[in-house]
């Protein structure tokens, strides 16, 4: 796929996230050392940040194997078995959505994670027994958009725990301008900064607008990605000067223009914007907190002055005295 064509396959190559990226580089480099499996790693956080990116990127420094798999794919406890006995020495298993495993599922991972076991059920009813299989040493990496919904037994046998946080504009500028040169799009370094700036915090989001800003440049301008057509083109996307895109200004006016600027539950707001409960906790709201639009409190969210004045209105309160 095209997105896969811009990931960094090393460590050096990957932008941002500096103090995982040292973390990894330390605790890999240790494990190589001593000719280990490096210990299982949980990433967590919103999606397009670069978990599955990660995940590669640990089986290609440890000079292994990555298996991949996901969460609800994971349905019977053989379909995990079948994986964990088929992995080589030190070898990646990584487990995406892995807080949508199945209890039966995760049960015959523990031992596995614990002393690269596991206890398998031959046969039926009272002739039924548990069979015990050796496993090469392996690293399990996990990945999900909210570590509080894992089980603590699970969430306890990851020894390396790397939460991933929305990138700051001047690396995402450094990620447009690597996708750019990959692409052979011809971006300004304005231009990329423009596409930044826009992407909520994500570079997923940022690499699939720099595909459509190059698409508009191709017809509409000389193909050159300069701020102006970066602009023009974004806007034509709907997205705004502050990287709010058409969900994101959903939701908000709906708490503003419904629910009086909130307190107010997310279910409510599900069912107001038709969107379900999981993409608005797990993609849509993220990014607002981050940013100040949104705060999530034990009666339901609420709107910030900072949504009001976006959406060009009073703030209830009235407008504060310095601003
Ligand atoms: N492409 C997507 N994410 C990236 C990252 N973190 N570093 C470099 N290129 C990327």
């Amino acid at each position: 796929s095209i997105e896969r064509a811009l990931r960094p396959r090393a460590l050096d190559e990957y932008i941002g996230q500096h103090r995982v990226r040292e973390q990894l580089e330390i605790f890999i480099a240790a494990a190589r050392n001593r000719n280990e499996a490096l210990d299982h790693v949980l990433l967590f956080g919103p999606p397009g940040l670069g978990k599955t990116t990660l995940a590669h990127i640990v089986a290609h420094e440890m000079g292994v194997q990555l298996r991949q798999t996901s969460g609800p794919v994971l349905e019977r406890p053989g379909d995990l078995a079948a994986l964990l006995t088929n992995l080589e020495r030190n070898d990646v298993l990584f487990i995406d959505e892995i807080h949508r495993l199945s209890p039966v599922v995760e049960e015959i991972l523990y031992p596995a994670l614990e002393d690269f076991q596991i206890d398998i059920l031959i046969g039926e009813g009272p002739g039924a027994r548990s069979v015990k299989i050796d496993l090469q040493p392996f690293t399990l990496v996990g990945a999900t958009t909210r570590a509080g919904m894992l089980t603590n037994p699970l969430r306890d046998r990851f020894g390396i725990v790397s939460r991933l946080e929305f990138y700051n504009v001047e690396d995402l500028t450094h990620i447009v301008t690597r996708s750019s040169q990959l692409l052979k799009a011809n971006t300004s370094p304005q231009g990329a900064s423009e596409i930044a700036k826009r992407a909520r915090g994500t570079p997923r989001i940022a690499n699939r607008l720099l595909r459509r800003v190059r698409d508009y440049a191709q017809v509409r301008a000389d193909g050159k990605i300069d701020a102006d057509v970066a602009a023009a083109a974004l806007s034509m996307l709907e997205v705004d000067p502050q990287g709010l895109d058409v969900m994101d200004r959903k939701l908000l006016e709906a708490i503003v223009h419904k629910f009086d600027g909130g307190p107010v539950g997310v279910d409510s707001l599900a069912a107001a914007i038709g969107e379900e409960r999981d993409t608005i906790e797990d993609v849509i709201e993220p990014f607002l907190i981050q940013q100040g639009y949104l705060q999530r409190t034990p009666r339901g969210r609420i709107a910030t002055q900072t949504t009001w004045r976006h959406l060009g209105l009073t703030p209830p309160g009235g407008p504060d005295l310095f601003s």
